[in-house]
């Protein structure tokens, strides 16, 4: 038996969406008992050129003839940003329809408006690919992982920043180089910014975190810097040291405290995480039943995020087969997050300093003030007078760390505070 589905959006997802439902329509409706046809898709211009040549869809601007037309039990929704997805899934789940969207930016902010939505109406919202594209991360904390408490979710989620970051790393080559060289390639958007200041990684760890700890978490709780600051004397110094700077998405809970970073983080190449290059995405997640668990592949692109986009339809199917909802549960519980609160960890700093007797003794002293354990110092005379000063701190707490840099600050011969990025446990 056939059943409808109306496409919202007909760009790189949606095409691949298009592509991947015909693809796989005969497997599914030997799963399921249901044949999935797209049967209209909802396009802001009639005569733009398609990703995918149309057989049967039919192309439409009009909402009316995908939300009122009783046989579309599914919609797909690809367009993303906030609106007009939002009205239109919310409009979609009133109408008694399931909806599945890829749309981060929307299920971060208001994921729980249109969960609840969803359960007033008796109808689903599926997500999976609204995070590392093709990579199963919200079924598997989701289900899989629910018997565990999870304390960490550690993660590269964002493909453009680690595709500029590796190239860094392999080229010796300064951001602003390697952007424009990834925006001419299409790797990086002419308009970067929410990739590389880092929000665009904020909004998947508000998900994950949400699913991960079940706890109710917002995305203004995440503290985030992005890759703008890093430069090709950080990567470099940070290989001398053994590691590659990752933006790193990192959420954990202690003794029921949640706090949320993405920053710029130096990564010990032991870790899993440091191999993980390229536009590749991956999610490491600590369990106390289930122990370290790795999640990787590819985070974004037009089949990869249709696999998990039809995935989410297969499930659908199912439930509609099965006779039941098949609803996210809501998550109810309020946790406390605070992300100043993170746990001690080693940080790297990298500062200018005068090339004058006394002056390491001045900076031992503050870090010894500041109760800051150093473990390891780098020194390299940068030009007359002028030396750089890499100091990889022992573990310190985000209290102890600013009341060092407040005093480094105020120290004359310190010239410039150039960065400060956190260091990764070796094992996670
Ligand atoms: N802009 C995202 C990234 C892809 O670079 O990973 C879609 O989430």
């Amino acid at each position: 038996m056939d059943l409808q589905i109306g496409l919202l959006g007909c760009g790189t997802v949606g095409g691949g969406v298009v592509e991947l439902t015909r693809r796989r329509a005969e497997k599914i409706e030997a799963i399921t008992g249901r044949r999935p046809v797209i049967t209209h898709i909802l396009v802001r211009d009639l005569a733009k050129q398609r990703p995918v040549a149309l057989e049967h869809e039919q192309l439409t601007t009009r909402v009316a003839d995908i939300l009122e037309e009783p046989n579309i039990q599914v919609i797909i929704e690809t367009i993303g940003g906030i609106e007009p997805a939002k009205s239109l899934i919310l409009s979609a789940l009133k109408a008694k329809k399931h909806v599945i969207t890829a749309n981060k930016d929307l299920i971060a902010v208001h994921g729980a408006e249109i969960l609840e939505t969803a359960e007033q109406n008796g109808v689903s919202v599926f997500f999976e690919a609204a995070v590392g594209g093709a990579i199963p991360l919200i079924r598997p904390l989701k289900e899989s992982l629910t018997a565990n408490a999870i304390s960490d979710l550690k993660g590269i989620v964002n493909g453009t920043t680690n595709y500029i970051l590796s190239k860094m790393t392999e080229t010796g080559a300064d951001f602003d180089d390697v952007l424009k060289e990834a925006q001419e390639l299409g790797y990086a958007e002419s308009d970067p910014s929410s990739d590389v200041d880092g929000l665009d990684a904020a909004r998947k760890l508000t998900i994950l975190a949400t699913i991960g700890f079940h706890a109710k978490v917002r995305l203004d709780e995440v503290i985030v810097t992005g890759i703008r600051a890093v430069t090709a004397a950080d990567v470099a110094y940070a290989s001398e040291i053994g590691c590659v700077i990752k933006l790193l998405a990192a959420g954990s809970e202690r003794d029921g405290v949640i706090s949320l970073n993405v920053r710029p983080t130096l990564v010990p190449k032991a870790h899993p995480l440091a191999h993980v290059s390229d536009a590749y995405n991956a999610l490491f997640v600590r369990g106390d039943a289930a122990g370290d668990l790795m999640f990787f592949g590819r985070g974004a692109g037009s089949l990869p995020t249709a696999s998990a986009v039809v995935g989410d339809l297969i499930e659908v199917l199912r439930n509609i087969e099965l006779g039941v909802s098949g609803n996210e549960p809501l998550i109810r519980l309020q946790k406390v997050v605070n992300s100043k609160l993170s746990e001690p960890l080693k940080h790297y700093l990298r500062l200018s300093v005068e090339d004058k007797p006394g002056v390491f003794a001045k900076i031992a002293g503050i870090f010894g003030d500041s109760d800051v354990s150093m473990e390891t110092v780098l020194q390299k005379r940068v030009k007359q007078g002028g030396a750089e000063v890499v100091i990889v701190t022992h573990e310190v707490s985000p209290v102890q760390l600013e009341s060092a840099l407040l005093a480094l600050q105020a120290e004359q011969s310190v010239q410039e505070i150039h960065s400060v990025m956190p260091v990764e446990v070796a094992g996670g």
